[in-house]
């Protein structure tokens, strides 16, 4: 071939497989390895400051717990990172360049952050299978997802879904019929349909049995790498069990961080939570 062509050409590979790496507007971005940053973030309701300067990273992959007294501010750091409540002050970044503060509730949802509340609300008459099959395809109506066949790589998605969710034998179940904990996780695995890069889980464990529980921290720990997960949680034997970093709130801003063991010896954090 002409050289001058080749030369063209491998000028023209070279930039275009420089362009791959170049990030579309509103991609994720997490070159740097953190794939959430607030820093200062302050809330406050009628004056009383529900978060105070709070400074929080998470690394990509990374599962961090957050543990605090009631009322230190957790809830609220969540609706922040969903855009559901907006700062008065402070930055809020997913990835690099995706500025929470500036993003509504569904379009932070679609660049990748699920959060399950502590609630399920899993639709009752429905089998798990398709409780599954309604979250992957939210964007029709009930019916006409039900009605839309799935594809075989859909099929398989759901199915690898119910399996990781230890739900693979119930799949027919009505959702109803499960267990409390069944419930839990199958809402878990309603927002795995839908991909997201960072979880957050505002007290998954509650009224579930140690057993449950502990499976629930099993499912945990295997979502971790794959995904970035905040959980919120009381229970020690939990928080344990996850073994991520531990991160203490007390009125709105940051008390402690480190290991678990390394927290619980804190006497701040004795004082403010662990002692009572
Ligand atoms: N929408 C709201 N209006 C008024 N006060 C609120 C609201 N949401 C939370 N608060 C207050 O902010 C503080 C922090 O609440 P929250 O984030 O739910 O704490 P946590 O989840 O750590 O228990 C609490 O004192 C709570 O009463
Ligand atoms: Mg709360």
């Amino acid at each position: 071939m002409n050289t001058l062509v080749e030369e063209r050409k491998q000028e023209w590979e070279g930039e275009t497989q420089g362009l791959a790496h170049m990030l579309k507007p509103g991609e994720l971005d997490l070159s740097h390895g953190v794939i959430l940053y607030l820093e200062d973030i302050s809330v406050s309701f009628d004056g009383f400051k529900a978060l105070n300067k709070l400074n929080l990273a998470i690394n990509t992959g990374e599962l961090r717990c957050i543990i605090g007294p009631n009322g230190a501010g957790k809830t609220t750091m969540m609706d922040v990172i969903t855009g559901k409540t907006r700062p008065d002050s402070g930055t809020a970044f997913f990835g690099q360049t995706l500025d929470l503060t500036r993003m509504s509730e569904p379009q932070i949802a679609h660049a990748g952050i699920g959060r399950k509340f502590q609630k399920p609300t899993v639709f009752e008459q429905l089998s798990a299978f398709e409780n599954l099959e309604l979250a992957m395809k939210t964007d029709k109506g009930v019916w006409a997802s039900l009605l839309a066949r799935l594809s075989r790589e859909q099929g398989d998605k759901i199915a690898a879904t119910l399996e990781r969710i230890r739900l693979d034998k119930e799949a027919d179940r009505p959702a109803g019929l499960l267990s409390h904990g069944q419930k839990q996780w199958l809402e878990i695995g309603m927002l795995l349909m839908q991909e997201p890069r960072l979880l957050l889980l505002d007290e998954p464990v509650a009224g579930m049995t140690d057993d449950e529980t502990m499976r629930t921290a099993e499912l945990f720990v295997s979502l971790a790498g794959q995904h970035s997960l905040v959980v919120v949680e009381h229970d020690m034997a939990f928080v344990e069990a996850l073994g991520g970093k531990v991160t203490v709130l007390c009125e709105g801003s940051v008390l402690a961080e480190g290991d678990l063991a390394t927290v619980q010896a804190d006497p701040r954090v004795i004082e403010v939570y662990l002692g009572r």
